[in-house]
């Protein structure tokens, strides 16, 4: 699967946003270490910190069908700027990144992306309790 093979099912994701308050569709597709693809949108709340954004419903989606190895995730977001993940969601990707170190692709309007890996967004994940 290609990086836009990816990013191209994340874009269908978002058709399914629910966005009522931000108005900014996102979608997420999250490439299993088994070449298995799960894919989220965000779904936003009237109290807003109970939003849930594509990325943790992608891997949310994954986890409850008993994946739990990640390598790959894009992120579809049609702003000015490049679609990065938020501060939770890099926290909820560590905690499945395990000694590997998973793939994120950002997307901004005009169909460009960036690719980093996790440990470069997230390199001192709180993680005490592993
Ligand atoms: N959002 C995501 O779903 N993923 C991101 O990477 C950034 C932000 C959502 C949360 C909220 O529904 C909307 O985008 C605006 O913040």
């Amino acid at each position: 699967m290609t990086d836009r093979d990816l990013l191209n099912m994340a874009r269908e994701a978002a058709q399914n946003a629910y966005v009522p308050y931000s108005h900014f569709p996102v979608g997420a597709a999250l490439e299993c270490a088994d070449g298995s693809v799960f894919t989220g949108c965000n779904v936003e709340n009237v109290a807003l910190g109970s939003t849930i954004c594509a990325e943790r419903t992608a891997i949310v989606k994954a986890v409850s069908e008993g994946r739990r190895k990640f390598v790959r995730i894009a992120i579809y977001g049609e702003g000015e700027t490049y679609c990065m993940p938020c501060g939770a969601c890099r926290q909820v990707m560590a905690e499945f990144a395990g000694s590997g170190d998973m793939e994120v692709l950002c997307t901004r309007s005009g169909g460009r992306y960036v690719s980093y890996r996790l440990s470069q967004l997230m390199p001192h994940p709180f993680e005490t309790f592993r």
